[in-house]
């Protein structure tokens, strides 16, 4: 865990939600915890755990996401032996686990119906039971949720009970994303190196002031978590270049090309132009490994003296021609007299 000032970094944004956090500390109310992915949601919640009244208790993730419903029931509920056919044995649920601890229940806007009537009936009173048992349990659990979903939204599709909103959501609190804090990229910036560094026994230098520029200005789609991805990248390869530059090739090249005034894509013309930008690049190449013997190129390329000769025109090559981009727009630069 983070040191506070870290946690929560010095922005206007964090600051107000330092100052709710701080307010239910004392209190075991639920706690609806929204922002976008990797904005610290699953953190804050551990922090809330660590300093509230619950802290001598367990605190107990539930990922509602990754856990099938059939088997989410058992998962949270426990089961008696022989209650369904693997039931070799009794087993407590992630419920009893946390009793008098926290139970965070992680991405609840992916929990199906049935299991959401069954998590409201858990909060209205601490009831709970075991599959296959008739026996009826209390527990004493501070819950706290999180969601990246609008939980309105989610209601008015049909899809998330309002009775179970209105439950969880005693206190709200919705983390920012890190573009709306981007005072905050250089402080966390900096701890994530230190903290990689020491994980990764290296040792990168400190960031320059234009490196914490250009991270600032990022758009962070994937926030803290995508940030301190990309500071691990520096400590391990010494370079803040994103993965962009690193993706594979196109397998069509989308290089521009011009509408026709009536706005249709003149296919033909297109095709006809690479072909020969193709052909400049490769006759070049012939032309420069045979010293501009253009007779020997022709071999090379099998083609005929004469058609070579056409080619190299029509391409405008030269001896200074550029490698990679033949023009086919210049005029010739008679290359005569090399053979
Ligand atoms: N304030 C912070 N200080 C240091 N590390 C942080 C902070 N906030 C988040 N992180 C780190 O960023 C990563 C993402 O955080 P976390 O998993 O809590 O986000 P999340 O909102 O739960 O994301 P998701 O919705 O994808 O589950 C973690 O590695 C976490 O340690
Ligand atoms: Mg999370």
């Amino acid at each position: 865990m983070p040191p506070e000032e870290i946690l929560f970094g010095r922005s206007g944004a964090m600051i107000s939600v330092r100052q709710k956090v701080q307010k239910v500390l004392g209190t075991d109310v639920p706690i609806l915890i929204q922002g976008e992915n990797g904005t610290g949601k699953g953190l804050l919640a551990q922090y809330i755990h660590s300093r509230s009244a619950m802290s001598s208790g367990a605190f107990v993730k539930v990922n509602c996401a990754a856990i099938p419903g059939a088997l989410l029931e058992s998962e949270l509920f426990g089961y008696e032996k022989g209650s369904f056919t693997d039931a070799h044995t009794s087993k407590p649920g992630y419920v009893e686990m946390a009793h008098r601890g926290t139970l965070f229940l992680d991405e609840i806007a992916d929990l199906d119906l049935s299991m959401q009537a069954k998590v409201l009936q858990l909060l209205q009173d601490g009831h709970f039971s075991r599959i296959g048992d008739k026996q009826e349990r209390q527990a004493e659990i501070r819950v706290i949720c999180a969601t990246n979903r609008d939980l309105r939204m989610e209601i008015e599709a049909g899809r998330f009970r309002h009775d179970l909103f209105y439950r969880i959501n005693v206190i709200s609190i919705n983390l920012p994303s890190l573009r709306e804090r981007r005072e905050d990229v250089a402080l966390l910036a900096d701890y994530f190196l230190g903290q990689l560094n020491a994980r990764f026994e290296r040792n990168a230098p400190a960031f320059s002031e234009e490196n914490i520029e250009s991270l600032s200005s990022r758009e962070w789609r994937g926030n803290i978590r995508e940030l301190e991805n990309v500071v691990a990248r520096y400590a391990i390869l010494g370079s803040l270049d994103s993965p962009e530059s690193e993706r594979p090739p196109k397998r069509f090249s989308t290089a521009p090309y011009r509408m026709d005034h009536d706005g249709t894509i003149p296919l033909k013309r297109i095709a006809k132009q690479a072909v020969r930008r193709m052909e400049g690049s490769l006759i070049l190449n012939a032309l420069r490994e045979n010293k501009w013997n253009r007779r020997k190129a022709a071999v090379a390329l099998n083609i005929s003296y004469r058609a070579l000769i056409y080619k190299i025109r029509e391409a405008g090559l030269s001896p200074k021609s550029n490698r990679k981009r033949p023009s086919t727009d210049l005029p010739l630069d008679h290359a005569a007299g090399m053979d």
